[in-house]
Parts: C-alpha cells; sequence; structure tokens
C-alpha cells in the first residue's frame, strides 16, 4: 500500500512488538532472575493524514512543512499574477479520446485517454499539473499511468481547456474511515481522517480527483467520478461504495462523504 505525500501514516497491520526486560524473583531460592519478555501492542493500521488548502489559490499542501510552504509561496504568487493560474492547460479532440460524457448544455465534455502512444504526451501534462496542483511528488501519477491507472479528464468546449482530471487504477480491497470524519469549518484547517485498518473488498481506487478552481462545486467531480465508474471496467458498473479515495484532503474528504453517500467511505 501506498503512503504517500506529507500526509500519509504508519499503515502496518498486526501486531508490533516491542521488547522490554522484565525483573522476576523466584519464590523458591529468592534469587533475582532477569527474564526477556515482549510487550505487545496493537497497531491496527490507523493512519492519520492532515493537508491544508489554501482559500485563495486552491493549492493543498502541509502547512508547517518548510518545503510545501515553499512550494506554496510560489504557486500563490504566479496564481495571482495569472488568474487562470498558472499552468492551464488545453487538450484538443483528438484519435485515442473516448467522450465518456457531455454536460446538457454541450460546452463541456469528459474524456478517457486510452493508454495509447498517441496519448502519451497528454496524460503526462495533465498528470504533471494534477500532481502541482495537489503538491504530490513528482511523477507519483504520471508513472502509474504507464501501469494500470487510467485517465478521464474534462474540458471546456471553449477552448478545449482542461478544468478536471480524474486518475483511477483497480482495486481489491481498501479500508473504510472511522465514522464521524471531522470536517473543519475554516477553509484552511486540515482534516483528520483514519481508518480500522481492516481491509474491505473495493473495485476501484481514485488515486487523485482535481477541479479547476474557478469549476468548483458545479457537479464535475461527481460526473468524472459517474463516468470512472461506467467506464473502468469493460461490462461492469462500479458501484460507489466500491470505490475508495487515497490523499482524503478536506475537499477530497467532502466529496467523499457526499458522493458515497454516507458517513463512511474507503481509502487505500
Ligand atoms: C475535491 C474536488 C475535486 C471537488 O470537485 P468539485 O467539482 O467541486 O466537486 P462537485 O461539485 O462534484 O461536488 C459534489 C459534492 O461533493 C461535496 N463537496 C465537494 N467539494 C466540497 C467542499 N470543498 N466542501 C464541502 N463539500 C464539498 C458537496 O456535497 C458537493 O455537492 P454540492 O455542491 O451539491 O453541495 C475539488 O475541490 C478540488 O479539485 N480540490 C483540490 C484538489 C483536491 O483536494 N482533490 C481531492 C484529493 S482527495
Ligand atoms: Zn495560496
Amino acid at each position: 500500500m501506498d503512503s504517500i505525500g506529507t500526509g500519509g501514516g504508519t499503515k502496518s497491520e498486526g501486531a508490533r512488538a516491542s521488547a522490554s526486560t522484565v525483573t522476576k524473583a523466584t519464590a523458591k531460592t529468592g534469587e533475582v532472575v532477569k527474564k526477556k519478555r515482549t510487550q505487545m501492542c496493537l497497531d491496527l493500521g490507523q493512519s492519520t493524514m492532515r493537508h491544508e488548502t489554501c482559500p485563495k489559490c486552491g493549492l493543498v499542501y502541509a502547512k508547517g512543512e518548510p518545503d510545501d510552504e515553499k512550494t506554496h509561496a510560489q504557486y500563490h504568487a504566479k496564481f495571482l499574477a495569472n488568474a487562470d493560474g498558472y499552468g492551464a492547460i488545453t487538450l484538443k479532440p483528438d484519435d485515442g479520446q473516448s467522450v465518456v460524457w457531455e454536460n446538457a448544455d454541450g460546452d463541456v465534455r469528459c474524456v478517457r485517454l486510452d493508454a495509447v502512444k498517441a496519448n502519451t504526451g497528454a496524460i503526462e501534462r495533465v498528470s504533471k499539473k494534477v500532481e502541482r496542483e495537489l503538491s504530490l511528488p513528482e511523477n507519483w501519477i504520471f508513472d502509474q499511468t504507464k501501469n494500470q491507472v487510467r485517465t478521464f479528464v474534462c474540458v471546456e468546449k471553449k477552448g478545449n481547456r482542461v478544468i478536471g482530471a480524474l486518475f483511477a487504477e483497480k482495486l481489491r480491497q481498501a479500508f473504510r474511515t472511522l465514522p464521524g470524519v471531522k470536517l473543519s469549518t475554516s477553509a484552511t484547517e486540515g482534516t483528520i481522517v483514519s481508518h480500522s485498518g481492516i481491509p474491505e473488498s473495493a473495485r476501484c481506487g481514485v488515486r487523485a480527483i482535481w477541479t479547476q478552481s474557478t469549476a468548483r462545486r458545479r457537479g464535475l467531480a461527481r460526473e468524472m467520478l459517474n463516468t470512472m465508474r461506467a467506464h473502468l471496467v469493460p461490462g461492469y458498473v462500479i458501484a460507489s461504495k466500491e470505490c475508495a479515495f487515497t490523499q482524503p484532503t478536506e475537499a477530497g474528504t467532502a466529496l467523499a462523504l457526499a458522493y458515497c453517500d454516507s458517513d463512511t467511505f474507503l481509502v487505500y
């Protein structure tokens, strides 16, 4: 299992042992014998992940981490200098793209970028943009698009501007969050998500999901998730309860809770 970015916690399962030496006196002799005992403590794989989202530029970063603070400061300055955010990218209609959803007005389309050679450049540009937006390690998404990760992209018809992306992979199991995930009331506070450490069956994992800051709360992430469920496994529509998420940022947690229509969701 992956442990990523600044929020990744220990995800080992089972019992973890810590050795301690215990002194015991024998009843018969009164002789003091030193015995080595092993103190067992249960590590159920609980994980704690904390991210913050800048209310102005929308970047997700680990507050207090010097590298992340620096990345944020640079990104924030560039974002303010360019209302579109830096690195706005476009995706023209092309072979190898399957249009899998269009909104009612026809001004936004969602395409699946099949893993064919012709799409490598487009997949690289989109995945690297999302890595930057989410402060993920370089190539954390892109490298996996060469393997099992599939790319879905939302494109605005006018100007072919990319306004959303989702990277999905097939999964076998994930972990259910504990009920009562705390969603902070402040846009700059982090969210804490813990999981049980007990594996449950899952069909697909959302490695990353992102929508352009100016296009949020218009249902685009929801549509990308619907599209992913219908198009990831041929001939099978994945149930929303079989979807798991990595990187539960605060907005991602809110989305997952709303999308799964539950007080828990799966993480991996
Ligand atoms: C998380 C993210 C992808 C959501 O995209 P979106 O297109 O705005 O989401 P949708 O409009 O489809 O939201 C669907 C529902 O999810 C919930 N939701 C989504 N974002 C939310 C937020 N920031 N706060 C509270 N609820 C939210 C709402 O219930 C929403 O329905 P509503 O708008 O009718 O109330 C977007 O905020 C984003 O890119 N954030 C930065 C990157 C990030 O954190 N990615 C998640 C990694 S786990
Ligand atoms: Zn900022």
